[in-house]
């Protein structure tokens, strides 16, 4: 329901649960019932327990008569049930709140609540000349949506690629490349030829360890400032980065602001000056270190040859985005297995006084396990790649439509939604910590929890309004019908989640709302008759229903970054 009709049934019925429920615990504790029988919201009243000294399905009891004797028009039904009082709206109230609902807004379920706050966000950040891998995806994926979901909440949202441009290996690559890059076919095949010569450079290097020491001579080089060296090293920027375009182009990914790790070269000097300055720094075994009270290693700040380290440029690059770019909030999306590393970037800046620091947020995630080691495993030492998984999906994805859809038009472009729409949806459908288990049939099953299963629900509405021939669908009627007022109830829950998807950083709780809402609305489907019906109003305000919630579903997904095609 509309968080604004949520506060004022918290209002209306405050008065008659004793002082500690205010209206404000009231509204923060209505939900969505368990099950589909237990109303359209639910309070549970298990916390009262303790001070009215009776059991809660005594107290659900009691207080629901108290509630029904208030008479509220918005509520047709209050019931007790275990220690919760579930509440039915009453259709009437249903159909008016959906409909001020529907014309409200250009994008519905937004909300202005952070409007004039700036927040940036880190995601994808991948390191040149290395294809983005599993991991990445994730970061990617997690990332944009989060990344949307700020916009629905009213953020300026800066979308920024932390690229990883910068440290020895940059020194070692173009050691290689002036070695042996003849040999590739850097014309053509540029970002495989440029990884190539990465992976060469560490197999080599094992047995002949003075090539180490070639490349870190061409790092210093390289931070001095050698021209040719600079170029090369720009090249190998370019090459990756129209490499990883390709993929955020499939996966509708556009970054606001590239700012490597390069970028911070000429600031660390500067943080590494205020950390001595506020007495942060000791010497241990030559590194300078920031010391952690609790047993966290301390955060190393440079190496005992003067080199700055990851965490250094994560300090001047939040600096940067809080003081230079004046953000209000700062996210990382990045994999689990970099907690330490942002708990102590994140420590040591609040050691330097900065209040913001709790502002600073690492958004982790969990790792892919992949079910079916046939169909691609990661194999020690093998990475797999972010763009073999998009096109093992996609070729899937394009093996059922030749199934189920042979005489399909654009079969290659639908079977690209398709495919990494199912990607994207398996991914976020995961609470993002949890590892995912990576199950291919699951993961393209039409008829399952996924991606394809949602995106025909859409495909059907748009067949349907098709057939009808007509389009901007006006609701003329009431309506009643269980099917109809779960569907329109749920569709009035968008709101609700968007905002509560965005305050935990947790797109899995928009996914499963959109697994939910396409379960409606099968619901509905299937028990309403509509283009056969004869009452022509009735079936106007149907189809106005079926336009609603392909309205909600297209947006909605859209925030997940997942695309609809026409037809599939
Ligand atoms: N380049 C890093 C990686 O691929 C991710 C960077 C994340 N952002 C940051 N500010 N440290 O693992």
């Amino acid at each position: 329901m509309l968080q604004k009709y949520k506060k004022q049934l918290a209002k209306s019925i405050a008065g008659v649960f004793p002082e500690s429920f205010t209206e404000d615990v009231i509204f923060s504790l209505l939900e969505k019932p368990k099950s589909k029988t237990h109303g359209h919201i639910s309070l549970p009243v298990f916390r009262l327990s303790k001070e009215l000294r009776k059991a809660p399905p005594q107290i659900s009891s009691d207080l629901s008569e108290k509630i029904f004797e208030l008479n509220l028009s918005e509520i047709e039904k209050v019931e007790a049930v275990s220690g919760f009082i579930n509440f039915t709206w009453s259709s009437k109230f249903l159909n008016e709140s959906f409909d001020e609902f529907m014309t409200s807004q250009e994008h519905i379920g937004f909300s202005e609540r952070f409007k004039g706050k700036k927040l940036i966000i880190d995601y994808s950040s991948p390191n040149v000349a290395k294809p983005m891998h599993v991991g990445h995806l994730r970061a990617t994926v997690i990332g944009q949506a989060i990344r949307n979901l700020a916009e629905t909440q009213g953020y300026e949202v800066i979308g920024l690629n932390h690229l990883g441009d910068w440290g020895v290996q940059y020194g070692k690559l173009a050691w290689a490349y002036k070695k042996w890059g003849s040999e590739y076919d850097f014309e053509n095949k540029a970002f495989e030829s440029l990884y190539a010569l990465y992976v060469r450079f560490h197999k080599e290097a094992d047995e002949h360890p003075e090539y180490e020491e070639e490349g870190a001579k061409t790092f210093k080089e390289l931070e001095e400032g050698s021209g040719e060296l600079k170029d090369l090293w720009k090249k190998f920027i370019d090459i990756s980065l129209k490499e990883y375009n390709k993929t955020w182009g499939r996966l509708g990914v556009k970054h606001d602001l590239v700012r490597g790790e390069s970028f911070y070269s000429d600031r660390l000097e500067a943080v590494v000056d205020e950390l001595k300055e506020k007495n942060l720094l000791t010497l241990s075994e030559g590194a300078w270190v920031v010391e952690l009270e609790d047993d966290r290693p301390p955060c190393l700040i440079t190496k005992s040859d003067g080199a700055s380290l990851y965490a250094t440029r994560d300090l001047a690059s939040a600096l940067y985005r809080m003081k230079e770019l004046k953000c209000d909030v700062n996210l990382y999306v990045v994999g689990q297995e970099q907690k330490l590393h942002f708990s102590q970037v994140f420590s040591v800046l609040d050691k330097m006084g900065y209040e913001w620091a709790k502002d600073c947020h690492h958004i982790a995630f969990g790792m892919y396990r992949f079910k079916d080691q046939g169909k691609m495993s990661s194999r020690k030492g093998q990475v797999i790649s972010l763009n073999q998984v998009l096109d093992q999906a996609v070729s899937m994805v394009k093996e059922r439509i030749e199934e189920k859809n042979p005489d399909l038009e654009n079969k290659d472009s639908v079977s690209e939604i398709v495919g990494v729409g199912a990607v994207v949806f398996n991914d976020l459908l995961n609470d993002r910590i949890k590892d995912v288990e990576f199950d291919w049939d699951k993961l393209t099953d039409f008829e399952g929890d996924s991606g394809p299963y949602i995106q025909y629900s859409a495909v059907r509405c748009k067949s349907l309004i098709r057939k009808s021939e007509s389009e901007n669908f006006k609701p003329k009627v009431e309506l009643k019908e269980e099917s109809e007022t779960r569907l329109i109830n749920s569709i009035l829950d968008y709101e609700s989640v968007l905002s509560l998807s965005f305050d935990n950083f947790k797109p899995n709780y928009l996914a499963t709302y959109l697994l939910d809402l396409s379960k409606a609305f099968s619901h509905f489907y299937n028990t309403c008759p509509i283009l056969s019906l004869e009452d022509e109003d009735l079936k106007q305000t149907r189809l106005h229903l079926v336009e609603s919630y392909l309205r909600v579903l297209t947006e909605g997904l859209g925030v997940l970054n997942i695309q609809v095609p026409e037809e599939m």
